[in-house]
């Protein structure tokens, strides 16, 4: 599913408190393949690993692609190495512009939520809609004004009259209320919010309060970055080559629990994106999470990184 593009890191710079912008463009000077609105790049990162990351620009640009990236204090490789180890004049592979999120070309209007570093694909979903005339509106919530990024190109652009800025240290009365903005958007307007989770369901919920259907609703999670719901199911995930049976509970992936055990288990992105860890099922029933499996695929393959399980007992061939 994923074209490889070889990237040459042009610029770095850091525009909110913990994020980068990254601009990356084609080391020969050519276009780079388009992408639309909400879409991200695969990047391949030293240590093996790769992760997803959306594109901010405005898709109408293909000199370059820009990405803004959160220092996540629990990163293992991937968002610390773009901080710390990333510099400009690096080269640096990428699988994509893939879209999972994309805009209705039919959508009267375009309600977009953004929460923290949700505000990557969302705003380049605004600059998209507003260089096309669009109707469309952004509410952004950060925790801070320090933390807020692209501040300046969101208050002094052509993009300010339709952006609306939130601070969760701000005064208590100018807080983003979320119903009462869902409530005011035109009729059948579309929504899309993308954040940290427990931002996303909020926004979810009070549209599906309002009736809103589930076509109009559209949502980008952060894979692996997401806390896993205290609601999953415990399962039991047994290993046929190994010989293996281990229990995996509420709190931790498939694979977090194979590799303590010591299973050598192949994986990269640990999002469900790249299909590293794709692994033969047996027996039982995934529950999948992944983003890169096909309908073909899906019944006989699991992706240990993010899946989980629809039964009580998960045989996988490992
Ligand atoms: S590690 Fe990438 S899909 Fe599992």
């Amino acid at each position: 599913m994923n074209t490889c593009v070889s990237l040459r890191l042009a610029k770095k710079q850091s525009i909110a408190e913990g994020i980068v912008l990254l601009e990356l463009t084609a080391p020969d000077g050519r276009e780079l393949p388009p992408f639309t609105a909400g879409a991200h790049l695969l990047l391949n990162l030293p240590g093996g690993l790769s992760r997803a990351y959306s594109l901010c620009n405005d898709p109408a640009e293909r000199h370059r692609y820009q990405l803004a990236i959160n220092l996540d204090p629990r990163s293992r490789g991937g968002s610390r190495v773009v901080h710390e180890q990333l510099a400009v004049g690096d080269l640096v592979s990428a699988q994509g512009p893939n879209n999972l999120f994309p805009l209705d070309s039919e959508a009267p209007h375009a309600l977009l939520f953004a929460g923290g570093i949700g505000i990557t694909p969302v705003l380049s979903m605004a600059r998209y809609l507003q260089a096309q005339g669009r109707s469309w509106s952004l509410h952004y919530a950060t925790r801070s004004h320090d933390r807020c990024a692209f501040h300046e190109t969101l208050t002094s652009s052509s993009l300010a009259s339709s952006s609306h800025l939130y601070f969760d240290d701000g005064a208590a009365n100018r807080r983003l209320d979320l119903a009462q903005t869902i409530a005011s958007a035109p009729a059948g307007a579309h929504l899309y919010v993308c954040g940290p989770t427990g931002f996303i369901d909020a926004a979810l919920d009070a549209a599906r309060a309002q009736g809103w259907a589930e076509s109009r609703l559209h949502s980008e999670r952060f894979g692996a970055t997401a806390p896993v719901a205290v609601a999953e199911r415990r399962f039991t995930l047994k290993l046929e080559r190994s010989g293996l049976t281990l229990e995996v509970p509420p709190d931790q992936t498939a694979m977090a629990v194979m590799l303590a055990a010591g299973v050598d288990l192949p994986f990269s992105c640990e999002q469900g994106i790249c299909g590293t860890c794709i692994t033969d099922v047996l027996e039982g029933r995934p529950d999948h999470r992944d983003q890169c499996l096909d309908d073909e695929t899906r019944a006989m393959s699991f992706t240990p990184c993010c899946s989980r399980s629809l039964d009580d007992c998960l045989r996988i061939d490992l």
